[in-house]
């Protein structure tokens, strides 16, 4: 074989060990989501998407993540323990502070492995000063807002009391007010999806700011709920629900345009238990709520779904054990990055687990 043919089967196999090509990763958080917040384990919310996704990919039953935003978003991002990061598990720490800079966030190896990489959405890793945001932590783009949480239309920060919806650098603020957060950041998600180059692998962190707090909704996903949800804030939390059901919906059909599903692995995982003061959450059968220690606070819905899935394993219920800094070496490992380039990992790679290589985690 000459050299330009060998080149060439180098950059079909797209890597030099001749793997298939690296997945695109769509890693979707929806803030404050409880655990009997989705259709799967709640016939009353409508979510068919997610019950689709979920139901054809792999449901985590046992997998744990902590009790609120800000330790569960910067392990998440790290793949190390809130304590090893200077977070009390149950306590607040950094916001406007940051997580340290000489951590490694989820999106630097991925980049190194040839990764678009994209945050849309809520940060909260800290933003006192411009190299704390996720533009210059690895992410080639950020969408989104800074803080822990935004009122849905007007996008002020409960914090910082700023109108602080920005891309980059710059303040984009005045061109969204009045706008709904959710549909907001599914487009500016499918902007990504039609933009980008299929042939280079793509991470996307899609970190919704619903169904968070302020309870806010536009009255057309309402109305599904007038015979079924009396309680007007349980109802507005559920029609909020199904709003992001639709936005993952619509980021599903981008890719699949785009001929990217079959190659995309879509992480999908609530931040924390569902928060029952001032929202509308609830966990049942799980005990508590977010910023408790209780299950319900620290056992989040979460699922896996793809085509990469081997088939034995999907649809499955898998009662494995996982935390949310797994998610940072399983998701390089799998994506041909290495995952060991900066401080030493708390979480372990679980591909094996997910995928039920040990054939012990299915119900
Ligand atoms: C989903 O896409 C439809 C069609 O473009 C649009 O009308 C709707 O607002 C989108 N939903 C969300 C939540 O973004």
């Amino acid at each position: 074989m000459n050299t330009v043919v060998s080149f060439l089967l180098l950059l079909v196999s797209g890597n030099a060990v001749g793997q298939e090509k690296p997945p695109h990763i769509i890693f979707i958080v929806v803030d404050d989501l409880g655990w009997n917040d989705v259709g799967y384990n709640n016939p009353v919310f409508k979510t068919p998407t997610i019950d689709r996704l979920a139901g054809n990919g792999v449901k985590l039953l046992n997998y744990y993540v902590a009790s609120h935003c800000l330790p569960s978003r910067n392990m998440l991002m790290t793949g190390r323990h809130a304590i090893q990061l200077g977070i009390p598990q149950d306590g607040f720490g950094y916001h406007p502070r940051s997580l340290p800079l000489d951590e490694t966030t989820i999106a630097e190896p991925l980049k190194h492995a040839g990764y678009s990489t994209h945050i849309v959405g809520k940060w909260h890793c800290g933003y006192y000063a411009d190299n704390c945001l996720p533009h210059n932590r690895g992410f080639d783009t950020f969408f989104g807002f800074v803080g822990a949480g935004i009122d849905h239309y007007t996008h002020s920060d409960h914090f910082n009391h700023m109108h602080n919806l920005r891309k980059n650098d710059d303040c984009i603020a005045k061109k969204y007010i009045g706008k709904y957060s959710t549909t907001i950041f599914a487009n500016e998600g499918k902007d990504i999806i039609n933009a980008h180059d299929q042939n280079k692998p793509l991470f996307l962190y899609l970190s919704f700011s619903a169904v968070h707090a302020p309870l806010e909704v536009p009255s057309s996903y309402l109305k599904q709920y007038e015979s079924t949800i009396h309680d007007e804030d349980r109802r507005t939390y559920a029609a909020m629900t199904s709003c992001v059901d639709e936005a993952i919906a619509n980021i599903t059909e981008a890719l699949e345009e785009k001929n990217m599903l079959k190659n995309s692995i879509i992480v999908f995982t609530s931040d924390n238990g569902g928060a029952l003061v001032n929202s509308a959450g609830n966990n049942w059968p799980l005990r508590g709520g977010k910023h408790t220690s209780w299950e319900g606070g620290v056992r989040a819905v979460g699922f896996v779904y793809g085509d990469l899935l081997p088939r034995h394993s999907r649809g499955t219920e898998n009662t494995g054990l996982m935390h949310i800094t797994d998610w940072f070496p399983t998701l390089i490992t799998l994506a041909g990055g290495n995952p060991h380039v900066g401080k030493k990992l708390y979480g372990v790679d679980q591909w094996n687990m997910i995928t039920d290589k040990m054939g012990k985690w299915k119900l």
